[in-house]
């Protein structure tokens, strides 16, 4: 029988654990392939008590005889790809086969100075507090047709045809526009040849592997990076990244048809968190806020800044849940909210007295919605130690079925700690 696709994907603003997530599905899967995004990602799995941070890589790389795949649709830092293999492999912990799409875009040097250059000199309220790893624009040559590709680096005429093009005009916008340095073509053209030599032996056609391996009956499971709601088209732009972190993303990243899908699993923290600017109706930025950070130790795993927290948006979700077709929910975190009296969830909003069932996506109106919050009961207990949903306390199975209620999706995957070890499954 054909293989199946299961796609994970962010269902708020990143960082919902979907790295664990992965992992934790990771027995049943044969092919895991990432699909967009790059190392703007930061993808946390830690297994028997050791912490793992995946920014290009997919999450599957700790399963021995699995295959991983990096698809046409991310945009890949060599230096940073090679860093994580490199960190991996002195570990012994590169154990899946890597196959890298010769299609998918190259992160250059220029496309981070120029990300940096571009957030500087946005003004007050404007800044969208990028990560700084050239995610956006190394789309923007995607999309302008001269990006250069992985496929690029392995050869050497066509790579400096491509870099002497790039250069002029990029070095012409660093001096005119940001007032920066140039950019040596010599010192860039041999980084990046080296980067060709170090990656060739990875290069391949993603969609060809995937197709190959669900013909054998192998399950594959697509990775999403950051999330819906920073989605390019269906996120809170222009708050957003430069790509389609939704699942319809991962068809087109790593060409496969939508029929091949069988399950979108959304990955949602039990409250929110949210890092850079833009919209967050439900953020608190007073002490609960701050609780939920301490508890959650709400830090970026690539940056390291301090995440906005708040309460989960239920109006949020069930938007997730339609642009992404999910079909199942992997609720993580569950165990920060222990201990909490009431846990405020948001059922709705409220523009100008009028009552919003929906997430808008009017930019204007996504800033000025109030949220209508229901106030949960809490539980006291630690709930880290439980590993079925019986276990649980009475209050964290009820939450769990309002969240279930209110979706009509069901919750299959529970985390209950950030270890491997500490997750309950449902009937999955
Ligand atoms: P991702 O980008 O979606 O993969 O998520 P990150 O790795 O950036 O952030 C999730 C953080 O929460 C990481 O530090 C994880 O180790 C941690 N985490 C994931 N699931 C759980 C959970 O169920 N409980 C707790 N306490 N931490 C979790
Ligand atoms: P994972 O995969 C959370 C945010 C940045 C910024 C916006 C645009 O770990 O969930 P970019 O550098 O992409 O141009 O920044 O998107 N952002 C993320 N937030 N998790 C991520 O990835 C993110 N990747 C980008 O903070 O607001
Ligand atoms: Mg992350």
């Amino acid at each position: 029988m054909r293989g199946t696709i299961d796609v994970v994907v962010g269902a708020q603003w990143g960082d919902e654990g979907k790295g664990r997530v992965v992992d934790a599905l990771g027995a049943r899967v044969d092919i895991f392939a990432r699909y967009q995004g790059g190392a703007n990602a930061g993808h946390t799995v830690i297994v028997d008590g050791k912490k793992y941070v995946f920014h290009l890589l997919p999450s599957g790389m700790l399963y021995s005889g699995k295959t991983c795949v990096i698809g046409n649709g991310v945009v890949i830092d060599p230096e940073q790809l090679l860093t994580e293999l490199r960190e991996l492999q002195a570990q012994g912990k590169d154990r899946a086969t890597l196959v890298i799409s010769g299609a998918a875009h190259v992160v250059m040097p220029y496309h981070k100075i120029i990300d940096r250059a571009q957030e500087g000199a946005r003004g007050m309220g404007k800044k969208i507090g990028t990560t700084g790893r050239g995610i956006g624009p190394a789309y923007v040559d995607k999309y302008a047709r001269c990006g250069i590709r992985v496929e690029d680096l392995l050869d050497e005429a066509v790579l400096r045809e491509k870099l002497e093009q790039n250069l002029d005009e990029k070095n012409s916008l660093l001096m005119k526009l940001y007032d920066e340095e140039p950019l040596a073509f010599d010192e860039i053209f041999d980084l990046a040849l080296s980067w060709g030599g170090a990656l060739a032996p990875y290069v391949g056609d993603a969609s060809l592997v995937i197709d190959e391996g669900l013909s054998e009956g192998r399950g594959v499971l697509m990775e999403g990076a950051q999330g819906t709601m920073l989605d390019i088209d269906h996120g809170t732009y222009p708050f957003v990244t430069s790509s389609s972190p939704v699942a319809g993303g991962g068809c087109v990243s790593l060409g496969v048809g939508p029929l091949s899908v069988s399950r979108v699993i959304g990955v949602v923290k039990a409250y929110c968190t949210r890092v850079g600017e833009g919209p967050f109706p439900t953020e608190d930025t007073g002490a609960d806020g701050e609780m939920l950070r301490a508890r959650g130790g709400e830090y970026g795993a690539t940056t390291g800044r301090p995440r906005r927290c708040g309460w989960l948006d239920l109006a949020a979700l069930r938007y997730a849940v339609r642009v992404n077709g999910i079909s199942s929910i992997a609720l993580t975190k569950l165990d920060v909210l222990s201990g909490l009296d009431g846990i405020p969830v948001c059922k709705a909003y409220e523009l100008d007295g009028k009552r919003l069932d929906h997430f808008p996506t009017n930019a204007g109106f996504q800033q000025n919605i109030v949220p209508v919050y229901e106030h949960h009961e809490g539980w006291k207990t630690d709930i880290a130690p439980c590993r079925t949903f019986g276990e649980l306390p009475a209050q964290a199975r009820q939450y769990v079925e309002f969240i279930e209620k209110q979706t009509g999706i069901p919750v299959n995957l529970i985390g209950v700690g950030p270890d491997r070890s500490q997750t309950i499954l449902r009937d999955f």
